[in-house]
């Protein structure tokens, strides 16, 4: 594991199941016991979402575009926007998924199927990741159920750097767990983080808590560096065979104008 991603500076005040540490012990798991049996290879509701934007906002598809896809996992997303000619930067804190990621795109090279995007996967931190492309930005930038991992800080963090790292004009788009999810069966709230946080009553589901992502919590963190933010609903099952999820979608644009506040914009 990349020490790098040690987060032992945790803010006392956020819960230990919601820093990198864990979620990456947590992903990795998942990763090695499912590989890509998790979700299959059909792509999610919000990639369709992110990909129809961008074709209808440059339907002679005149420059390439590039996507990051933040927690990328094992790539289906990803292959989902290499098949329709975009290229890919996909990041991921698990060292499994990011190397079942390339293993599926080799495959996918390999089966003669036209791919027309290229793309690159890379595990670990967006931030060093993108700052390593120095002077490059990014056309799109895309992360699928991530952020109701997050604890808020670290939300508003990888958020803020995303947009930085944008070009102007260039697409926001994020799903997380909206609280229309919480399921009482099987989840109870944080004492003190009632309708925010929740984890589940299953002991085997220790450090998988849901930081719940509401349109508030989105206004809060990205509001003021995004324009023709729109708010969609989606549901896709938590894996293959279970019960839908519940997903709240932004669908934002960074500003022609340089955002105020911030750094390298
Ligand atoms: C629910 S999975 C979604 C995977 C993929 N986006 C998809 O929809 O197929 C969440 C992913 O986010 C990754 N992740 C969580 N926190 C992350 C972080 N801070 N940086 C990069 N990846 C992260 C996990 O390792 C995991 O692969």
């Amino acid at each position: 594991m990349d020490t790098r991603l040690i987060n032992h500076a945790t803010r006392p005040h956020e819960l230990s199941a919601l820093d990198k540490t864990t979620i990456a012990k947590t992903w990795q798991q998942y990763y090695e016991d499912c590989g890509c049996g998790l979700w299959g290879f059909s792509p999610s509701p919000t990639a369709k979402i992110l990909s129809k934007a961008i074709l209808d906002s440059n339907p002679r598809r005149s420059e390439r575009v590039e996507i990051v896809d933040w927690g990328c996992g094992y790539g289906r997303d990803s292959l989902y926007f290499l098949e329709l000619g975009f290229d890919v930067i996909g990041i991921d804190l698990s060292e499994k998924a990011i190397a079942l990621a390339r293993e599926a795109y080799k495959k996918r090279q390999a089966s003669g199927i036209p791919l027309f995007g290229s793309a690159s996967f890379h595990a670990g931190d967006m931030c060093s990741v993108l700052k390593s492309r120095v002077g490059q930005k990014v056309g799109a930038f895309f992360s699928n159920r991530v952020l109701h991992l997050l604890a808020e800080a670290d939300f508003c963090d990888a958020a803020r750097n995303a947009i930085s790292y944008l070009e102007r004009g260039a697409c926001f788009c994020v799903s997380g767990r909206s609280p229309n999810d919480f399921d009482a069966a099987q989840m109870e709230w944080i004492p003190g983080r009632e309708n925010e946080v929740a984890r589940y009553k299953d002991p085997a589901r220790t450090g998988h808590d849901i930081a719940f992502v509401t349109k508030q919590r989105l206004r809060r963190t990205v509001g003021h560096y995004l324009e023709n933010m729109h708010y969609l609903s989606a549901a896709e099952p938590e894996r293959v065979g279970a019960p839908d999820t519940q997903l709240l979608i932004l669908l934002g644009r960074k500003p022609q104008t340089n955002p105020c506040g911030l750094a390298n914009a």
